[in-house]
C-alpha cells in the first residue's frame, strides 16, 4: 500500500502539443486563483498520454497549476488511479477482485495475469508490454468478473477467453470493449424478461463499446488528436465566457462611495472605541480581584441555601437520581438519606408510581445506596460525583 515515486524516473516531461492545449483549455474552467482545482484532470491527462505519472510528469503540472510540487504529490500519491510506476507499453490490466467478480471467477483471470504477464502486481513482463494489478469493485458487478484497461471495461470475462484477448494485443490486435458472452449491456444472461419489444435502433454495440469500435483503438495512449479539444466556454479570441467581466468589473458608481465613506468611518468610530473599551477592560480588571471574591461566594450559596432551606440530603448522589427526579422526591416528601433507606417493597411500589419511573428504585439499587449514605458513608457513584462538583 506504501505508494512512492518510482526508483527510476525519465529525464523530463511534457504534454504532447494536442495535449498541451487541452490542458490549457481545462484550466479555463476555473475562476482566477482556482487553477489547482485543474490538478486531477491534467494529472490524469499525463497519466493517459504516458501510461504513468512520472516525477517530471507530477511537477510539470504543478508548474502548470502554480502550486507546490508536493500538494500535487499528495494527490497523486492519494488515489489509487494514479499509477506512479511504470505500466505496460501496451496495456496495465485492473482485474476487479471484489465480490461479485470474485465469486464468477476473477480469481481465474489473475492466475492468467500471473502466468502471461508476471507472478506480482504493478511488475511489468518480460517483454514490457503488459503489467496488471487487482482492484476494488469498478461497478459493473452485473458483468462479473471483470477487467479495466485503459479506459474501457471488459465484461463477463472467462480465463480462456482473457489469455486469448491478452495473446491478441500482444500480437498488435484491438480487442473490443463490452461484455465478451454475447451480452448487449447488462440484461440478464437468460435474455430479456421485460421491454421485450424494445428496438435500441441502435447500434451494433453498447453505447461505450461502440464509441470504443468507432474510435478503433481501445487501448492506445492519449496524444490529444483522437477527439476535438471542446472548451466551448473559451471565445474565437481566446477569452473566456464572462471571464472578462469579472476581472475588470466596471469602474464604482458613485453610489457605494458613501458605502465605502461609511465603512471608514465605521472603522473610525471603532477605532475611537477601542481605546475606550480598553479602559473600560483595564477599570473591569482592576476591580477583578473584589468581583473574584464574590464570585465563589456567591456560587456556594445557592447550594447551601438550598440544603438548608429544605434541610434535605443531596439526593443526586444516589446512582439513577438526577435533578427533575430529586425535584419529584422532594415534590413527594422525600428528601432525606433516611427516608429511602427505609422503604419497604411497598413503599417502592407506591413512588414507582409517582415518580412514574417504573423498576429505576430496585434497578439502581437505592435502598441499600442510601442506608450506606445515611450512615455518612460513600457510593461508588457519590464518590464520583462530589469529586465533580
Ligand atoms: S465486484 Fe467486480 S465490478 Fe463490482
Amino acid at each position: 500500500m506504501l505508494r512512492r515515486l518510482y526508483h527510476e524516473q525519465p529525464e523530463s516531461f511534457a504534454f504532447t502539443a494536442a495535449n498541451q492545449t487541452w490542458a490549457e483549455g481545462q484550466i479555463t474552467k476555473y475562476p482566477e486563483g482556482r487553477q489547482a482545482s485543474a490538478v486531477i484532470p491534467l494529472l490524469w491527462r499525463a497519466q493517459e498520454q504516458e501510461g504513468w505519472l512520472s516525477k517530471p510528469a507530477i511537477e510539470a503540472v504543478a508548474d502548470m497549476l502554480g502550486m507546490a510540487y508536493i500538494r500535487v504529490l499528495e494527490v497523486a500519491s492519494f488515489y489509487f488511479m494514479f499509477q506512479l510506476q511504470p505500466v505496460g507499453s501496451v496495456a496495465h490490466i485492473q482485474i476487479c477482485g471484489t465480490t461479485s467478480c470474485m465469486i464468477c471467477g476473477a480469481e481465474d483471470l489473475i492466475a492468467v495475469c500471473r502466468e502471461k504477464i508476471a507472478d506480482k502486481p504493478h511488475t511489468l513482463s518480460a517483454d514490457g508490454k503488459f503489467s496488471w494489478e487487482e482492484v476494488e469493485c469498478l461497478g459493473a458487478c452485473t458483468n462479473a468478473p471483470m477487467a479495466q484497461i485503459g479506459k474501457d471495461y471488459f465484461e463477463d470475462l472467462t480465463a480462456e477467453g482473457f489469455g486469448k484477448m491478452l495473446d491478441d494485443m500482444a500480437a498488435g490486435k484491438v480487442p473490443l470493449p463490452g461484455p465478451q458472452n454475447g451480452r448487449y449491456a447488462s440484461e440478464p444472461l437468460s435474455g430479456l424478461t421485460t421491454l421485450k419489444d424494445f428496438d435500441s435502433g441502435h447500434t451494433q454495440y453498447n453505447a461505450s463499446a461502440q464509441l470504443a469500435a468507432d474510435l478503433g483503438d481501445s487501448i492506445k495512449r492519449i496524444d490529444g488528436t483522437e477527439v476535438p479539444i471542446l472548451t466551448p466556454w473559451v471565445g474565437k479570441d481566446g477569452k473566456v465566457a464572462g471571464r472578462e467581466a469579472a476581472a475588470n468589473p466596471p469602474a464604482p458608481a458613485p453610489a457605494p462611495k458613501p458605502a465605502v465613506k461609511q465603512a471608514d468611518e465605521a472603522k473610525k468610530t471603532k477605532a475611537d472605541e477601542k481605546p475606550k473599551k480598553a479602559a473600560k477592560k483595564a477599570e473591569a480588571k482592576a476591580e477583578k480581584p473584589k468581583a473574584e471574591t464574590k464570585a465563589p461566594a456567591k456560587k456556594a450559596a445557592p447550594k447551601k441555601a438550598a440544603k438548608a432551606k429544605a434541610g434535605a440530603d443531596d439526593l443526586k448522589l444516589l446512582k439513577g437520581v438526577g435533578p427533575a427526579l430529586e425535584k419529584k422526591l422532594h415534590d413527594n416528601g422525600v428528601t432525606s438519606f433516611a427516608q429511602i433507606a427505609a422503604w419497604n417493597a411497598e413503599d417502592i411500589a407506591d413512588m414507582d408510581d409517582k415518580l412514574s419511573f417504573k423498576g429505576r428504585i430496585e434497578r439502581d439499587n437505592w435502598v441499600e445506596q442510601s442506608k450506606l449514605l445515611a450512615e455518612g458513608g460513600d457510593t461508588e457513584f457519590s464518590k464520583r460525583a462530589k469529586d465533580a462538583e
